[in-house]
């Protein structure tokens, strides 16, 4: 069976962005492969969160993560910290990565830009990324669009390790969603929808009420023309819409466009709003059960311990070929 490798930040509660990139290419494939599924907390302090804040998104993300459909017993799932041999492995690919490639990424670009300090993390994230997902020996990383540089920066250090001390990595493919690699911002639609944006009005979160995702699907910025058309260069914040209600009813969007030949915007938002409500009802239900069950630190527990193994011996390998400490098997 091959293997999958891939993460979410409990920088905040996930949005659409999230669960279309991400977690529904998660659920499709946990039965074809052998998953490890991260809740990567190291990566959220990155930039600055608040103590408990963090503590609650990391709970809320694994709850989510299985109230949308990852089955323990087929995946592994559980938190970064909790394995430390990808921190450990992380300062290692930091140490063959050359700090140009890394201001390079986009990622780090625009985390940084207009900010009189950020830390050092920021730039040195995506070598503890490479880490993150070479430890598993991993053959695919589901994820989305914005992840891709990051995703050839792990190929090109893997290689790099591969060829300066010892064969030992694996070279991991990426795969993207077919529709929904990018789900854009309800406020901004040329800018991709982020849990961490703090115009709350710009994003739909997996834990939103009916009420409120009624009122930003309403108030999503679309243009003045008023025909329900997909054209994402010239009329990006209805075709994003469109996206949306075509994969969750899985009708393509040109059926879409017909059904709302002659009418407007308002009509189109409002059937969209429902058909959003009624995809997240029964994950809202299944989370809010396991919020309350101790299920969730059974599953963290076991995750973590089997991840822990297979982590440590890729770490030995890794340290073996580069020399530190003393020889072990
Ligand atoms: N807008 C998006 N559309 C499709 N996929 C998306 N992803 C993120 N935003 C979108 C995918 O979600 C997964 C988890 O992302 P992450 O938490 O590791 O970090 P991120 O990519 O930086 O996501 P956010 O929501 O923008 O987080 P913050 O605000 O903390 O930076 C990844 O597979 C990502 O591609």
């Amino acid at each position: 069976m091959k293997t999958i490798f891939s993460g979410i930040q409990p920088s905040g509660t996930i949005t659409l962005g999230n669960y279309i990139g991400a977690m529904k290419q998660f659920v499709e494939l946990q039965n074809e492969y052998q998953c490890y599924f991260c809740i990567v907390d190291q990566h959220a302090i990155t930039v600055p969160q608040d103590r408990l804040e963090l503590r609650k998104n990391i709970r809320s993300l694994a709850a989510l993560y299985i109230a949308c459909g990852i089955d323990p017993e087929k995946a592994t799932l559980f938190i970064q910290s909790e394995v430390p041999a990808h921190a450990q492995a992380g300062w290692m690919m930091q140490c063959i990565s050359y700090i140009g490639e890394l201001e390079r990424m986009t990622q780090f670009k625009d985390k940084s830009a207009g900010k009189d300090a950020v830390s050092a993390a920021l730039l040195t994230y995506p070598p503890l990324m490479v880490a993150d997902i070479l430890l598993y020996s991993t053959d695919l990383v589901p994820v989305g669009e914005d992840q891709k540089q990051h995703i050839e920066l792990t190929r090109d250090l893997a290689e790099r390790f591969n060829n300066k001390y010892n064969d030992i990595f694996k070279i991991p493919e990426i795969r993207l969603p077919q529709v929904g690699a990018r789900i854009m911002s309800l406020q901004e639609p040329n800018k991709k929808m982020s849990k961490s944006d703090p115009n709350t009005k710009a994003t739909i979160t997996l834990l939103d009420d009916p009420k409120q995702i009624e009122k930003k699907i309403k108030s999503a910025v679309t243009d003045s023309e008023g025909i329900v058309k997909y054209d994402k260069e010239n009329k990006p914040g209805i075709s994003n819409l469109l996206s949306v209600y075509s994969i969750f009813t899985g009708r393509s969007i040109s059926d879409i466009e017909q059904e709302y030949v002659g009418k407007g915007y308002g009509d189109f938002k409002g059937d969209l709003a429902q058909v959003v409500i009624r995809e997240l009802e029964p994950i809202q239900k299944k989370y809010h059960e396991l919020m309350e069950s101790s299920e969730l630190d059974e599953i963290l527990d076991q995750g973590a311990q089997k991840a822990n193994a297979v982590a440590n011996k890729m770490l030995k390998k890794m340290e073996n070929a580069m020399g530190l400490g003393r020889k072990r098997k």
